[in-house]
């Protein structure tokens, strides 16, 4: 493949560097997980009116927990102390996370926006970090990575899917003058 053969004259020291770019690559993964982690369970916290929101959040909640641990295997195997990362992704991630956060009249339309595009970022980091894998000689944690990169993606597509229903639910709610806000 391109990747890997557009790599072969680097040296010794050079792929060392490679190597470093790799784990840091795998660190920032271990904290936007976290971060994922955070975001989900606060707004399965508060969804009350969407039952089917508050179900796709708690299946990718569960799947988020586990791409969490395969992260913490692969740190492991590289030889990484999980408890020294610092997770500054969250500062990264700090504006949409706040979106999620602050309760708003249309609360469910602000968190689904800013899901969409919590699983895009995700969907290009696990791309960016295959690809560090693979050009690394990572191997054996690629089918770990992959399986997560297919897990976002559903999930992303399922927001994509779905937003117009969640929209209509919210005006309908909302014209009956029932609790629409989540
Ligand atoms: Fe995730």
């Amino acid at each position: 493949m391109a990747v890997s053969t557009s790599f072969a004259d680097i040296g010794a020291s050079g792929k060392e560097t490679l190597q470093t770019l790799f784990i840091t690559g795998v660190k920032n993964a271990h904290a936007l997980e976290k971060e994922a982690r955070q975001i989900l369970s606060r707004q399965i916290e508060r969804v009350t009116n969407y039952p089917e929101v508050e179900q796709k959040l708690r299946m990718h909640l569960a799947e988020t927990n586990a791409q969490e641990e395969r992260i913490d295997e692969i740190l492991h195997a590289l030889g990484e102390d999980r408890s020294l990362l610092k997770d500054w992704a969250t500062q990264i991630m700090g504006n949409m996370a706040a979106v999620a956060h602050v309760p708003m009249a249309d609360e469910i339309l602000k968190n689904t926006f800013a899901n969409h595009a919590f699983e895009a970022f995700e969907i290009a980091a696990y791309k960016s970090l295959i690809t560090m894998a693979e050009a690394t000689g990572n191997t054996q944690f690629l089918a770990a990575l992959r399986q997560t990169l297919q897990e976002e993606e559903r999930m992303r597509q399922w927001i994509e899917d779905n937003v117009e229903k969640v929209t209509r639910m919210y005006m309908e709610r909302e014209a009956r003058g029932e609790k629409a806000d989540r």
